[in-house]
């Protein structure tokens, strides 16, 4: 079933891609897509044909960028929500429109309706805290049965990602933080969204004084702080700006 799917997708890509590049065309299928009265189920139709077809035809991806981006991020001590919103403020300077949110408001968003989706995690045990594993779970299988994920996963032209890790490191340093990184990285590459950029960011370990302060990075006390802060709004504005 989900191979003749796949094939048929494949063909409707291509031809939606084809009738996409008349501009006349185009006009109306953006009308149609933005029209207020259109049912919610013909709309995810259409949307998700110009992502086929900017597959075909990757110049198609100009006419259909939003302008917005999106900030997810799960913070228990405060570490990640700081940086994720140093990152919001790195998105705005870089012209985007950023909606920020908590893992747990963020299931009912579809991340394919932004160009840029930013998602930041605390590494736990090396690996992403049991809030973010669970949304990464359900978003996949709902991404799954809507046949968004493909054999093997297309890089969807407009579609982008920015994963953020914080972590304390206190015995081998940034090698706690990766598998975290990696993790929020391939659920971006199965649905088909190019990661622009995997930043990890020192942080304090808050309720472990000597992990803050006698671990692999020695004193991290205070972290991340105004420097680290600025570093990833700089970083973000890079990303944010090359993608305007
Ligand atoms: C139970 C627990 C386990 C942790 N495990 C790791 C770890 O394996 N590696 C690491 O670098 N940091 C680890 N940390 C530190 C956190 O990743 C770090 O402090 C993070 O910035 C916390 O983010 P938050 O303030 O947004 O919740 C752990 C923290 C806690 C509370």
């Amino acid at each position: 079933m989900l191979i003749n799917i796949n094939i048929i997708d494949k063909y409707l890509g291509l031809i939606n891609s084809l009738l996409l590049r008349a501009l006349l065309f185009r006009i109306f299928y953006v009308s149609l897509m933005d029209w207020r009265l259109t049912p919610k189920r013909i709309k995810g139709h259409l949307t998700r044909g110009t992502r086929m077809a900017a597959i075909f035809h990757p110049p198609l991806s100009k006419s259909f960028k939003t302008g917005k981006a999106l900030v997810i991020y799960h913070s228990t001590t405060g570490n990640t929500k700081k940086v994720a919103l140093a990152i919001q403020r790195g998105l705005r300077e870089g012209g985007f429109e950023p909606i920020i949110k908590e893992v747990s408001e963020a299931l009912i968003e579809d991340l394919y309706n932004y160009d840029l989706v930013c998602f930041g995690s605390s590494a736990i045990h090396s690996l992403p805290p049991t809030q973010v594993m669970e949304y990464i779970s359900k978003k996949g299988l709902e991404y799954r049965k809507r046949y968004d994920v493909k054999l093997p996963a297309n890089k969807i032209p407009g579609k982008n990602a920015l994963v953020f890790v914080t972590f304390s490191g206190p015995h081998i340093g940034v090698n706690e933080a990766l598998p975290t990184g990696k993790y929020l990285r391939q659920f971006f590459e199965h649905l088909g969204f190019a990661v622009k950029g995997e930043l990890y960011i020192i942080s304090e370990f808050h309720g472990w004084k000597e992990g803050s302060t006698k671990g692999y990075l020695g004193d991290i006390k205070g972290r991340p702080n105004i420097e680290d802060l600025k570093s990833v709004e700089e970083k973000t504005y890079k990303i944010a700006n090359a993608l305007k």
